[in-house]
Parts: structure tokens; C-alpha cells; sequence
């Protein structure tokens, strides 16, 4: 069989309560799976033999050129698929999504060093990396301080791709859902608290709406079959319907603890895509 790598940062920027479920979940099954830090240069990454699945490879936001040379260089099967991981780097898919009809938080992508003067949504926003994972400097201004958004925006924009959304106040009420997909399937889905940047994140499950599934369902359409495992995390906008705010398909939190199903559902279909692999 296979071997499998299981991408990891070292030190994790904040615990992963899946790796130990994972672990176990697969070793039930006879796969003994390494966990390897995606930048630690003494692993043979391009070792057409080895599988790598990414998990926690959470600190790559500091680094993203390094990371995506990383993944250009994985020779052996990759889960989710190189290109697919590529892609979702950059939150421009937020774009490519709405463009292909799929309701989104309304967002502005302003490239780094692009001055900014004006900003593009009235009301409340939301002003963060194009590149980010953990609310890493995402920050809320109310409509009264469009001027330290500005000012935000801009000392972010030295650094990096940057995004402006409007707020989206039901983060506060229905609340942010992360919609878990494994394998072809929605499993499950758990209501997350707002977080800020510096702030920590609660989760608790949730029933799955009907017209969160479908919203779901039909962001992940062009990459269904060759995915492994997915997160799609909506929100409802002012008219009360379900808007993507995050399409998370290179290294998301998956709940496993808070639905036991979905881990079985996850090791069955790692177990499948290893010995499909080494067929
Ligand atoms: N447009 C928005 N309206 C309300 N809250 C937001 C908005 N954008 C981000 N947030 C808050 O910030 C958190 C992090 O933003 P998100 O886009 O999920 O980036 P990441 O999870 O990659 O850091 C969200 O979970 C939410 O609590
Ligand atoms: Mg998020």
C-alpha cells in the first residue's frame, strides 16, 4: 500500500482536535500515516510513492509562494488534487465563484500596493487578507470609521492582496456555518461564533439548512468528483439567504469530533483512494 504523509505545520499555530481522531481512525485500518511538517526540507516530497494529504498546514498564509512551490513539487497522489489546492489559495475565487452564479459575501479584491482612497461598500465592513487562515488581521469598522478602514486597508495593502467585504451581520445571530463535505456529501455542519482577528473560535453542531446544502453543493460542483474533502462556510445576507463566505478545500477543520460519521466516512475514502493509488 501507499504511504501516507500527513501534511502538518510545526509548531501548529493552535491545536487540530482532528489529527488525533484521524489518526486513529486510520490506523484501525492498517494505515500508518507520518506526520510531516509541509516545509520540513528532510522529507522527499517528491517521492512519486509516498501520498500526502494536507491537513494543519496552517502557517503557510506567512508564506504562500513557498507553500505553492511546495505543492508544485508533491510527485505522488495529493489530496485534494494539486491544481484544486492551487487554486483556493487566494480568496480571487470568492470572484470566479459569484461569476459563475454562486451566491458570495460581495467582495473587493484590492492588489497589494494599489492605493486605496475610497472604499467600495457603504455601512459596516470587513477589511483581510486575500491569503489568510484564523482571522490572522481581519478586522470589522462600522460605517463611522471608513477612515481607520482606510487606513487599515492600506498599511495591509504594503504587504499583501487584500479583501473588503461588507459585514454581514448575521454572524451574530444565525451565525457563520461550516457546511463538512467528504467524499462526495455534506455530513454535517457546525455554527461558528464571529472571530476577529485575536479572537478564539467556538464551534457547535448544527443542523444542515436545506438551502445551505444546496448552496453548498453547487459551489463544490466542478470539483465534486476529485475531492476528498471539503468546507464550505455561509453566512445570510441582509435578505436572509445563504452567501459563501470561505470555500475551503486546501487544509480546512473538518468537526470530525462534533460528528463521528464523518470521520468513518473520511478514513473509508482515504483507505479507497491508497489502494486506488497504489493499483
Ligand atoms: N464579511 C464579513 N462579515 C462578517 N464577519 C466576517 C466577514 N468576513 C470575515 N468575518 C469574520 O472573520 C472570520 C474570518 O474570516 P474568513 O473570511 O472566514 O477568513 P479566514 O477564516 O481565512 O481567516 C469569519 O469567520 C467571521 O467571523
Ligand atoms: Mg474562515
Amino acid at each position: 500500500m501507499t504511504e501516507l504523509r500527513i501534511a502538518t505545520s510545526h509548531p501548529l499555530p493552535e491545536p487540530d482536535p482532528d489529527e488525533p481522531l484521524l489518526l486513529a481512525a486510520l490506523e484501525a485500518r492498517g494505515i500508518a500515516a507520518r506526520r510531516v511538517a509541509w516545509d520540513d526540507g528532510r522529507e522527499d516530497w517528491a517521492r512519486p510513492q509516498a501520498a500526502t494529504l494536507l491537513r494543519s498546514t496552517w502557517d503557510y498564509l506567512h508564506r504562500p509562494e513557498a507553500f505553492a512551490s511546495w505543492i508544485g513539487s508533491l510527485r505522488g497522489p495529493v489530496a485534494n488534487p494539486a491544481d484544486v489546492l492551487l487554486e483556493n489559495l487566494h480568496k480571487r475565487y470568492l470572484l470566479a465563484l459569484r461569476e459563475r452564479g454562486v451566491p458570495t459575501v460581495p467582495t473587493s479584491l484590492v492588489l497589494r500596493d494599489e492605493p486605496i482612497d475610497t472604499l467600495p461598500f457603504d455601512g459596516a465592513l470587513v477589511v483581510k487578507p486575500a491569503v489568510s487562515a484564523a482571522s490572522f488581521r481581519t478586522a470589522r469598522f462600522s460605517r463611522e470609521q471608513h477612515l481607520e478602514a482606510i487606513t487599515f486597508a492600506r498599511a495591509l495593502a504594503t504587504e499583501r492582496d487584500v479583501l473588503i467585504q461588507p459585514y454581514l451581520e448575521a454572524v451574530e445571530h444565525s451565525g457563520e456555518r461550516a457546511l463538512v463535505w467528504i467524499d462526495g456529501e455534506v455530513t454535517h455542519a457546525v455554527r461558528k461564533s464571529p472571530r476577529l482577528s485575536g479572537e478564539k473560535e467556538s464551534v457547535a453542531l448544527v443542523p444542515v439548512a436545506d438551502d445551505e446544502r444546496a448552496l453548498a453543493t453547487k459551489a463544490l460542483a466542478p470539483y465534486a468528483s476529485r475531492l476528498l474533502y471539503a468546507r464550505v462556510d455561509v453566512v445570510r445576507d441582509a435578505h436572509g439567504s445563504p452567501v459563501v463566505m470561505e470555500l475551503e478545500l486546501l487544509e480546512p477543520s473538518l468537526f470530525l469530533a462534533q460528528h463521528p460519521p464523518a470521520l468513518t466516512r473520511f478514513a473509508d475514502a482515504i483507505d479507497r483512494w491508497l489502494r486506488a493509488s497504489s493499483a
